[in-house]
């Protein structure tokens, strides 16, 4: 072959390289889109099932059948919001909520899931050192993550074996570098999930992140398990590596970035269990019946006065009608006719001190970075929304000291 025709062939392949790579991207784009487009309607019926769900709860007795049937439907609804949210920050639609994360809590959801779904002959053990250290971060993703971790660690000892998750502090000096990446100085939470099981081959080592990328039988993996951990550790600032031998086992481990300024443990947000109640009135704006009517049952259920609007239009009727009698409006931000932000603005155009909520099936990234109110809005709610977090997202914003607006 003269050099031409072997620089030809080269470049032959390298094209074709180019165009699998392409079609990958495209691939992937695609499913983009779709989780993104479907994630509204979906968001929405979770938002029904997971909050009815927690009201249900407060209508049974603690210890009875139904109270334990009520709390497993609420689970399973949570669960499923958060792949929801998983699948969306894969999408790069949404980015996670960021909070102080207890990641002891964390890590006991994770076991609690495993324990109950694993293979009986895993043995499931801790090893927490250093549990105060707070991370900032979405406890949801961080549950499905080591979840992801965990499934995998089982499945790779069909025969049983130890899966052990351990947390210690770790401390850079902005030489480490984890799989080749260099960690910044400073303090990181390091989480490890190890196993005794089947171990990763070393050819395979550098493909397992990649997504759909399995050994598994089809039906049995989608290969997105540990992409989706990746993303998630990245989107939270964190650094991957993995360890593994074959016949001995695999452990993969995280870093996170300790919280520079844990947050108040006087702040209610803090405690996960609270819920705290009300006694004004709420105006609620949506132009959905089944969110609508859920968020006026849940609000009426700790002690609130609503009063429903089924779109933007209503909404000013109805605070023109008692413009003293609205403590605070929740308004929806996608909505047929005038949306959430234009029902805002004329709102305030009648009464400039409103407090109000915005609330939301998509995060529209970019317009809504974790953590920032959009304009004009004292906070942000993110459907599909639990009881405890509406009750303290309202109480804190109704608490707040009278804006200058
Ligand atoms: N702890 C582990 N031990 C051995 N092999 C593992 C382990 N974790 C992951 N792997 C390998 O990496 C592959 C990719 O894992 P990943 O979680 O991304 O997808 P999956 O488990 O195959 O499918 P999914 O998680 O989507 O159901 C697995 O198919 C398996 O071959
Ligand atoms: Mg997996």
């Amino acid at each position: 072959m003269t050099s031409l025709e072997s620089q030809i062939e080269a470049l032959t392949t390298r094209l074709r390289e180019v165009e699998e790579q392409l079609a990958q991207a495209q691939k992937m784009e695609a499913i983009g889109r779709l989780t993104g487009g479907i994630a509204h309607d979906f968001n929405n019926l979770l938002t029904g099932i997971l909050g009815y769900s927690s009201l249900l709860k407060t209508f049974l007795p603690e210890n009875g059948r139904g109270y334990e049937a009520a709390a497993y439907i609420e689970r399973s609804a949570r669960r499923a919001t958060e792949l929801t949210r998983q699948l969306l920050a894969y999408s790069r639609r949404e980015r996670p909520t960021f909070r102080p994360v207890n990641l002891r809590k964390v890590i006991g959801e994770a076991i609690e899931i495993l324990s109950r779904s694993a293979n009986r002959n895993v043995e499931i053990h801790t090893d927490i050192h250093h549990p105060q250290e707070l991370v900032s971060g979405d406890a949801g993703a961080l549950v499905q993550a080591l979840l992801n971790l965990g499934v995998n660690a089982a499945d790779a000892m069909p025969g049983g074996g130890h899966l052990t998750f351990s947390t210690t502090l770790f401390v850079s000096d902005g030489e480490v570098y984890l799989n080749d990446v260099l960690v910044p100085e400073g303090p990181y939470v390091s989480i490890c999930v190890a196993d005794t099981g089947s171990g990763i081959p070393e050819e395979i080592r550098g493909e397992v992140f990649a997504p759909f990328f399995t050994t598994k039988a089809p039906g049995e993996g989608t290969g997105l398990g540990l992409s989706m951990v990746y993303s998630c550790v990245r989107t939270h600032g964190g650094f991957l590596r993995l360890v593994s031998s074959v016949g001995v086992g695999t452990t993969f481990q995280i870093l996170l970035p300790v919280m520079e300024e844990p947050g108040d443990p006087d702040d209610p947000r803090a405690d996960e269990t609270e819920v705290p109640p009300g006694t004004e009135t709420v105006l609620v704006v949506d132009d959905e019946e089944i969110p609508l009517n859920l968020l006026c049952d849940v609000l009426r259920s700790l002690g609130y006065t609503t009063l429903p609007a089924a779109s933007g239009e209503e909404a000013i009727e109805i605070l023109r009608y008692a413009p003293d009698k609205v403590d605070l409006v929740i308004v929806d931000r996608i909505m047929a006719g005038m949306d959430g932000i234009e029902t805002l603005a004329r709102l305030r155009a009648i009464r400039p001190t409103l407090r109000t909520i915005l609330c939301s099936g998509t995060s529209e990234a970019g317009r809504t970075p974790s953590g920032v109110v959009p304009d004009g809005f004292d906070d942000f709610l993110q459907k599909p929304y639990e009881r405890v977090m509406l009750a303290r997202t309202v109480r804190s914003v109704l608490d707040a000291r009278p804006s200058n607006n």
